[in-house]
């Protein structure tokens, strides 16, 4: 009988062992460290950023030349400039920027997305240091003119963390120097946010083996921060992805900002830089060392 197949496979004990790992979680609980840095992860992200036309992980194409040329037209990148590109990925605005006259460095930790910006850049003709480091342990002093972030890294940080960050980008830069990135709101993962759904699948985006995935989206309103909880059943190991995104406004960012010893010089409706409107999905943020 179908009810006792269920019952055998599918025992009170590996219930409860389901219903809790597909729980709720503490404020920034952490899950999984290996989320850039997994080879298969990191192959099938290096897939999503090189996608001309989608704007997962990195921007489309048409997006990209857009966001770089509000870089330029709005000052925040000027020719000649030292630039750093934190979380460069797969260096597709570090390129941009340097055939436009940028002495760009850039960093990422993921070993992947770095040989295919070095790639990138060679066949290019544009000379960039990539370098494979850790943004949280930055430690280059009065170095650049200009610091960007793209693509919303400044969200996925718990407070203490993102006040280590920019520490590290207002010692990086020269005095006046200037700090531009973007950041999601509240309205981006209200419309855009996980939602409870799963798949079963021979492989997939977190493993090439058969799986079992249990996805949710969850909203903490008292710190505004959602999280997007990935739970991954393989048949020997089992793991909890969890991307934590805490959401900014106008007001908020400012004040994160005032506090890190930065003043804002603009705010638009992301890096392309046109006007900020009440319902931004991602406000576009340009910054000066104070
Ligand atoms: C959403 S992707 C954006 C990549 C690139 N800025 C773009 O828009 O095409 C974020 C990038 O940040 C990198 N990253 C995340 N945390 C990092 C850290 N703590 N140190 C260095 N790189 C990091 C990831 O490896 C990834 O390449």
């Amino acid at each position: 009988m179908m009810h006792d197949i269920a019952v055998k496979l599918l025992g009170g004990k590996e219930l409860e062992t389901i219903m809790n790992l597909t729980r709720r979680p503490a404020l920034y609980e952490p899950g999984e460290p290996a989320f850039w840095t997994d080879p298969h992860i990191s192959a099938m992200m290096l897939q999503a950023h090189l996608n001309p036309v989608d704007d997962a992980a990195s921007r489309s194409a048409e997006h990209i030349h857009a966001e770089v040329d509000g870089l330029f037209s709005s000052g925040a990148v000027k020719p000649g400039d030292r630039l750093l590109d934190l979380g460069c990925g797969p260096g597709l605005y570090a390129v941009e920027l340097a055939k436009r006259g940028v002495q760009v460095t850039g960093i990422d930790f993921s070993e992947r997305s770095l040989a295919h910006a070095r790639k990138h850049a060679t066949e290019c003709g544009v000379e960039i240091e990539f370098r494979h480091q850790n943004f949280l342990e930055l430690d280059d002093v009065a170095a650049y003119d200009s610091i960007i972030q793209v693509y919303g890294e400044m969200n996925v940080f718990e407070p203490m963390l993102r006040d280590r960050l920019l520490a590290n980008v207002k010692r990086a830069l020269k005095p006046g120097g200037r700090f531009t990135f973007d950041v999601t709101t509240r309205a981006c993962h209200l419309k855009h946010g996980g939602r409870n759904h799963w798949e079963a699948a021979p492989s997939g985006f977190w493993t090439p083996h058969a799986h079992l995935l249990l996805a949710d989206g969850f909203y903490y309103e008292e710190a505004d921060v959602w999280l997007d909880q990935y739970v991954v059943l393989e048949a020997d190991r089992t793991r909890v992805f969890r991307n934590w995104f805490t959401e900014y406004d106008a007001v908020s960012i400012g004040k994160v900002l005032e506090h890190a010893g930065f003043s804002v010089a603009g705010l638009t409706n992301g890096l392309s830089m046109a006007p900020l409107t009440a319902d931004t999905e991602w406000i576009g943020v340009r910054a000066i060392s104070t």
